[in-house]
């Protein structure tokens, strides 16, 4: 498909054209499919519109990145090759955002490294919940021109509030406390977060914070779970402790291997997602609020 010269146009893999369509549809954009090829040896080939507009808006989210984000180095390159002046990369999750440090010598710093090669591609980057925990700012993490991090604990918070009306909100980590807050503060839950010790990628010691549980509905909220053994090891806590129920409400689910069932094993009832990684969990969408995000640096850059 050829594009309108002037008029924004979004691109997006066919894994993706489901959120493609709703997200350009909440931000009025025409959306086009890059075409991808894998040769027999592994190695791929991508096809773009031949035709791009000055203003390219990428849908990419990086959950399994690895490949990804050699597509999104081709895909960069090429569409600057083919007309586009202004790349924005909307990446609902961004991969590589928790090793933000080396914790031990030697280690690769991944946040960083990842962070500069999206900002040595893209002028702009929009993307939800990152995981900053050592950093104040997604700027310092992805030194884009514009780095732009959204949230979906509002949009979680209306959604636990309408079929938890009277949730208790526990992050399971401390890490989480900025998500939580933000829930809370929207609808006046009562809130606090656990401490986690982590020992490996699935050996986590979580403590519950000091606060009367019994009886209460508990949504544990946070922005990644991965293997489900934070929220699980978490759950199995609050039921001890004599919680009513525990469900789970997430912005990005990962969800690897076992972990759906490692979590309901645990007792966990509902778990709810957004749509930031598809998935049978996702009940909020984000496709508003990446849409007026996208549109409000769209009129500022080119009004400019
Ligand atoms: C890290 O602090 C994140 O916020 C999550 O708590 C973590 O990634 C969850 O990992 P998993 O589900 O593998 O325990």
């Amino acid at each position: 498909m050829s594009a309108k010269t002037n008029a924004p146009l979004l691109l997006c893999f066919d894994d993706e054209l489901p959120s493609a369509r709703r997200l350009a549809q909440a931000a009025n954009m025409a959306v086009a499919p890059i075409e991808r090829h894998r040769f027999p040896d592994g190695e791929i080939k991508l096809r773009l519109p031949t035709t791009l507009p000055a203003q390219v808006v990428i849908l990419r989210s990086l959950n399994d990145p690895n490949e990804k984000l050699l597509e999104l180095l081709l895909l960069a390159q090429t569409a600057r090759s083919l007309g586009a002046r202004h790349l924005t990369l909307v990446a609902p999750y961004l991969a590589y955002m928790r090793q933000d440090i080396a914790f031990l010598p030697g280690e690769a710093i991944s946040q960083r490294i990842v962070g500069s090669f999206l900002a040595g591609l893209f002028d702009a980057v929009i993307t939800v919940d990152p995981h900053l925990h050592r950093v104040a700012t997604l700027q310092q993490a992805l030194p884009a021109t514009d780095a732009v991090a959204l949230s979906a604990a509002p949009l979680l918070s209306d959604w636990i509030a309408a079929h938890r009306p009277q949730a208790l909100l526990i992050g399971p980590d401390e890490e989480a406390a900025q998500w939580v807050a933000m829930a809370a503060a929207r609808h006046g839950f009562d809130h606090a977060v656990c401490h986690k010790l982590r020992h490996g990628d699935r050996s986590v010691v979580v403590a519950l914070p000091a606060l009367a549980v019994r009886g209460r509905q508990v949504v544990l909220l946070d922005d990644v779970v991965s293997t489900g053994h934070t929220v699980a090891r978490a759950a199995q806590q609050l039921l001890a402790a004599g919680a009513a129920s525990v469900d789970v409400a997430v912005t990005h689910a990962l969800f690897s291997g076992d972990a759906l069932q490692l979590m309901q094993s645990a007792g966990i009832g509902e778990i709810w997602s957004t749509d930031c990684i598809a998935h049978q969990s996702n009940v909020v969408s984000m496709a508003g609020t990446l849409a007026a995000a996208l549109t409000h640096l769209q009129d500022r850059i080119f009004s400019i």
